[in-house]
């Protein structure tokens, strides 16, 4: 294995399902070794397909995917050795305690028994499941069973975690949590991460760097200091009580406007400073005869970056879709195939 390889590499990856959904569409870029790298996108982006061919569940169209230095379609049984993978919905089995849970899914990577134990017990008290460790896992909150799953994502240790959104349905108290152990893990292990969430907050905060992708393809990458930074400046919205006469012009007019979409009796301005603008907006819009019956101003956060990359709003209500479960079942029964 070359040193001085990524963790992930991917080259224009392109899955087409049923020779017509280009659901992935020439997807390049690449994550360096420990760090967590957020892979964001509306749904049916094509996030979930993504990580399915980066994590050896599913074939590309065409393009390459090296993940640790292997070439994934080459090497996908010692690449799934090489990885940890945790889906977005749950997968531990409820009706086996998380002792049980655990032990099984190291015997499935050839540990024997006393080292299965070690393993378990070694996880079971990191992930704080200790008092919890003979109850079946069906009888766990959600926060404890996404702990549970990423106990059992690392029982072979892992050097890279794929997390298909990990803390979907989590409360913020268990997002929080669940994000406290990943941190752990990568301080302790220098684990690379790779991370798709629904959760802008989440990203903004814990990712290095983030990919957007939309409708297959990636329309921005960076530091998510660098991806606000490129919107350059601040956004105002302005409601206006009619929708005619229309104040593109009036708003366009004004100094520091660097763009501005229209929406309904809304305008959402991109300005250098909101501060200076919002004055002179509402003074101008009135002047027009026009009434203003709102105004937002943000600094640009990563909702702000989103909207402008793929021209939608990001609704966290929007859980997975129904063909996530699909490419998930032929993930799970792929990688048992995988472990025997
Ligand atoms: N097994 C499949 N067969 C056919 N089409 C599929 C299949 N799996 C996914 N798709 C389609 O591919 C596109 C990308 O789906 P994918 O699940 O990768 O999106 P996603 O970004 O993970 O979405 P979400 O945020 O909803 O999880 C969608 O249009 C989806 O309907
Ligand atoms: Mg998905």
């Amino acid at each position: 294995m070359a040193e001085n390889h990524g963790a992930i590499l991917a080259e224009d990856l392109v899955k087409v399902y049923g020779g017509k959904v280009r659901a992935v569409d020439g997807v390049s870029f690449d994550v360096r070794p420990g760090e967590i790298f957020g892979f964001l996108g509306p749904n049916g982006a094509g996030k979930t397909t993504s990580v399915s061919m980066l994590s050896a569940g599913l074939r590309p169209t065409s393009g390459r995917a090296v993940v640790d230095g292997l070439e994934v379609s080459r090497n996908p049984e010692q690449v799934k050795r090489h990885i940890g993978v945790i889906f977005q919905e749950s997968t531990a089995d409820g009706d086996l305690t998380g002792r049980e849970n655990l032990e099984i899914a190291a015997g499935a990577y050839g540990m024997g028994r006393a080292e299965s134990r070690k393993r378990a017990d070694e996880l079971l008290e990191k992930m704080h499941l200790g008092d919890s460790s003979e109850r079946y896992a069906k009888t766990y909150s959600g926060g404890m069973r996404r702990r549970l799953e990423l106990a059992v994502g690392l029982v072979h240790q892992p050097r890279i975690l794929f997390l298909d959104e990990p803390t979907l349905g989590l409360d913020p108290q268990g997002r929080a949590g669940f994000w406290e152990f990943i941190q752990k893990i990568r301080q302790e292990n220098g684990t690379t991460v790779f991370v798709t969430t629904h959760y802008l907050d989440e990203a903004d905060t814990l990712c290095e760097r983030i990919a957007i992708i939309d409708h297959g393809k990636i329309v921005a990458t960076g530091t998510p200091t660098e991806l606000k930074d490129r919107l350059g400046g601040d956004i105002v919205t302005i409601k206006t009580a009619t929708e005619n006469p229309d104040m593109t012009g009036v708003l366009h007019a004004l100094p520091g406007v660097n763009s501005l979409q229209k929406k309904d009796a809304s305008y959402r301005v991109k300005c250098a400073s909101g501060e200076t603008f919002v004055p002179l907006a509402v003074e101008a819009v009135s002047k027009a005869g026009v009434g203003v019956t709102g105004v937002i101003v943000k600094r640009p956060s990563l909702d702000e970056v989103f909207l402008e990359f793929t021209g939608r709003e990001y609704r966290e209500e929007e859980g997975p879709t129904a063909t996530d479960r699909a490419v998930m079942i032929q993930r799970v029964q792929q990688n048992l195939r995988g472990r025997r």
